[in-house]
């Protein structure tokens, strides 16, 4: 059995077609279903359907063989038992740094909220900026409004949400898309079937390209 970890939303709307050309379609819609194990058409491949940030926890303790989750969570996650053979190309966005319009940045020791700890904080020390990192869930656009934070580190895609509570976005951090990544124990166990997939997904993102 290959296990395949997803997050719902964007990831498994765009990952599905790709999947689907690769010959995987899931028998069960997860919008559809609190059912978190999906079967598909193959007796062989499930996916199980787990939060984003989720995803590399998962593939690397083996509880899924392969995985597909955003950049922006596999450099926040830190982890050393994973391969990433492929860039599917989807969920493609930004993670920078924004902030309002009207406020000055430099003055004084930063205040930065996000979700991306890690990465913010690596982000900073590379500028020999000093920057004192919050953690937040979600809706981080809403920390510089309130005066929680000077400025965010998160995701832009059309830049809607920056635009829609007066932030700009400021300086990029990495350009994002979704990576296929793989259990390493799992590789040389499933050696066949996992090269494979991997082969006919890289061939169907490339005639994509
Ligand atoms: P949760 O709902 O569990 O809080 P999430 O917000 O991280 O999770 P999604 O919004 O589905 O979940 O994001 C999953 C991945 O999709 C992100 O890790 C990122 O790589 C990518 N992504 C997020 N927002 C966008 C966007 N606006 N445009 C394109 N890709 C995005
Ligand atoms: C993501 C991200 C930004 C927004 C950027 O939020 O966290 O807030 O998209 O996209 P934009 O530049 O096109 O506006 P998402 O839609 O995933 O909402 P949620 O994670 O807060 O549920
Ligand atoms: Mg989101």
């Amino acid at each position: 059995m290959l296990t395949i970890a997803v997050s719902k939303g964007r990831i498994y709307e765009e990952a599905l077609p790709l999947l689907a050309d690769a010959g995987i379609v899931p028998s069960v819609d997860p919008d559809k279903s609190r059912k978190l194990i999906l079967p598909t058409n193959r007796e062989d491949v499930q996916l199980v359907i787990i939060r984003a940030a989720d995803v590399p926890t998962y593939v690397e303790y083996g509880a899924a063989d392969l995985g597909i989750a955003g950049k922006d969570v596999l450099v926040e996650y830190e982890g050393e038992g994973l391969y990433e053979p492929l860039d599917l190309g989807i969920a493609r966005c930004r993670l920078m740094t924004a902030g309002r319009r009207d406020v000055p940045l430099g003055a004084r020791r930063l205040r930065v909220a996000t979700k991306y700890l890690n990465t913010a904080k690596r982000f900073f020390a590379r500028r020999g900026v000093q920057a004192e990192v919050i953690k937040l869930y979600g809706s981080m656009e809403l920390a510089p409004l309130v005066g929680l934070a000077d400025c965010i580190v998160d995701l832009v895609d059309t830049g809607n949400t920056l635009r829609a509570n007066g932030l700009e976005p400021l300086e990029l951090i990495m350009d994002i898309s979704s990576r296929l990544v793989v259990n390493k124990a799992a590789m040389k166990m499933k050696h066949g079937a996992i090269t494979e997939l991997i082969g006919h997904l890289a061939r169907i993102v490339s005639e994509r390209a």
